[in-house]
């Protein structure tokens, strides 16, 4: 029987995970022909408490030795961080050993880097679980969608936001609050801006535009906004009316041009987007062909994590390179050029404080002198003030900072307005929906948005 030898760096939340599903499965391998050995296992804490028993595994504090050791077949990591975790990754790849990897921040980051390691020593490089967990997004992309033309990517990528969102509109926590929840829950990574400030988002985004499009986008020149102006009004509001408010990281092709983008944004309640809570994902994806196909499924987590990579690791144990870099890469005429997002134009959510309802009729009509059509409006009042609701027609992004000054001037508007935009890709849909419940259901299709 042939044995792999596994080395493994890290061995906390996702690496204890791996520990105890290797045990399960033994005689799954067995029946197939081969064994999963874990031999050694680099960790920062030599003494610290481990819920799995590493008897008769080498455990050291040198990741670099153990991506270097001639006595490894395989390199599993679990690990974290940028540049440790990269060199040792590009170690391993470069002399021909796979490497199987949940660390999006690293992978985000080193793409290229990772591609040239693999491509010049034929080694594979498998990562499923850096993007989304257990849902096998690229798995799909790579092999049953390998020659599809796709349009747009986009999803729920991160838990941690959305465990905060969803505690903000259930409790009437604010977002400060909301954050202290999740972190005394364990939710958070040791800096929680890495998710707040959609960063992890961007990373995953980064490696879901390399399969879907074939072009490396870093999480850098990817638009990206967190979630922490989000207020407990917007939640009021958005309810009020309809939506729900997501981290949405999305990818799309807008006139023949690539937009990346990471943004809070409402959904409407009818989207199945608006229904992902918690630690689950959700990703969409629309071509041509196939016009839409959904993914949902748990995002984080020990199992689902760690499920993802021994996943990986038996594609390759099985001889083929399965869902790994640089897989089948599409090979796009030329990169896309990007848009930039304040190129755009969105339906947005604008939150104003106002002085009392006797001004709502006075700001959308202001609005329509501005050639803003205003299709839902609603109004709370809380006991941090009075606060307007509004979700426009579309707007070019271009304009959207002038006219929030403008409203400001506005007679009973007490602050600058906020806005988040509306998830762009149904806003058709959206506008309808908002017209018909208005006007009724004889409204023609044409008469919607001009986009
Ligand atoms: N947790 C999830 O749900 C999840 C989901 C998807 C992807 N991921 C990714 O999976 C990776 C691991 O996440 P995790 O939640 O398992 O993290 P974790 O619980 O913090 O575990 C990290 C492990 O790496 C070890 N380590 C860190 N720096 C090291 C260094 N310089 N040298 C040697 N060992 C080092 C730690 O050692 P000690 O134990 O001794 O401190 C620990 O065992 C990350 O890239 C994360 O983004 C996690």
């Amino acid at each position: 029987m042939r044995t792999i030898r596994i080395g493994m760096l890290g061995c906390g939340v996702v690496g204890q995970g791996v520990v105890k599903l290797l045990k399960k499965h033994q005689p799954d391998f067995q029946r197939n022909g081969f064994d999963l050995k874990l031999t050694q296992v680099a960790v920062k804490h030599l003494g610290k408490h481990r819920e799995v028993d590493l008897h008769g595994v080498r455990v050291c504090q040198d990741p670099l030795a153990v991506a270097k050791d001639p006595d490894i077949d395989l390199l599993v990591e679990v690990m974290g961080g940028r540049e440790v975790a990269m060199e040792a990754g590009l170690a391993a790849l470069s002399r021909g050993i796979p490497v199987v990897s949940a660390n999006k921040a690293a992978l985000a980051r080193g793409l290229s880097r990772y591609l040239e390691a693999a491509a010049g020593s034929g080694a594979a490089l498998g990562f499923e679980a850096a993007c989304a967990a257990h849902i096998p997004i690229i798995e799909a992309l790579d092999r049953s969608l390998a020659c599809e033309e796709i349009t747009l990517v986009k999803g729920v990528v991160n838990g941690t936001t959305n465990y905060i969102l969803t505690l903000m509109e259930r409790t009437g926590f604010s977002f400060a609050e909301a954050l202290a929840d999740a972190t005394a829950k364990g939710f958070t990574e040791a800096d929680p801006s890495l998710d707040v400030d959609g960063i992890d988002a961007a990373e995953k985004l980064t490696l879901l535009v390399f399969k879907a499009f074939g072009q490396y986008v870093p999480p850098e020149q990817i638009h990206t906004e967190g979630i922490s102006r989000v207020t407990r009004a917007d939640m009021l509001l958005s309810q009020a009316l309809n939506h729900r408010v997501k981290l949405i990281a999305g990818a799309r092709v807008v006139d023949g041009k690539l937009n990346c983008s990471v943004h809070p944004a409402l959904i409407h309640r009818g989207e199945l987007l608006a229904d992902v809570d918690s630690e689950f994902n959700a990703i969409i994806l629309e071509g041509p062909a196939f016009k839409e196909l959904t993914f949902m499924g748990k995002g984080a987590g020990q199992l689902p994590t760690a499920s993802a990579v021994l996943n990986d690791i038996v594609k390759f144990a099985r001889g083929g390179r399965g869902a790994a870099l640089p897989g089948f890469v599409k090979a796009p005429a030329a990169p896309l050029a990007q848009a930039p997002t304040k190129h755009l134009a969105y339906c947005y959510f604008l939150r104003l404080k106002i002085l009392s309802s006797g001004i709502v009729d006075g700001v959308v009509s202001f609005l329509e002198t501005q050639n803003v059509k205003v299709l839902s409006k609603a109004y709370i009042s809380d006991g941090e003030g009075d606060y307007l609701g509004l979700i426009t027609d579309v707007v070019k992004e271009s304009r959207l900072s002038h006219l929030m000054a403008t409203l400001r001037r506005v007679d009973g508007v007490l602050e600058e307005p906020a806005f988040i935009r509306l998830d762009k890709d149904n806003y058709r849909d959206i506008v309808e929906h908002e017209q018909r419940a208005y006007f009724g259901a004889s409204l023609e299709r044409q008469s919607g948005p001009r986009v």
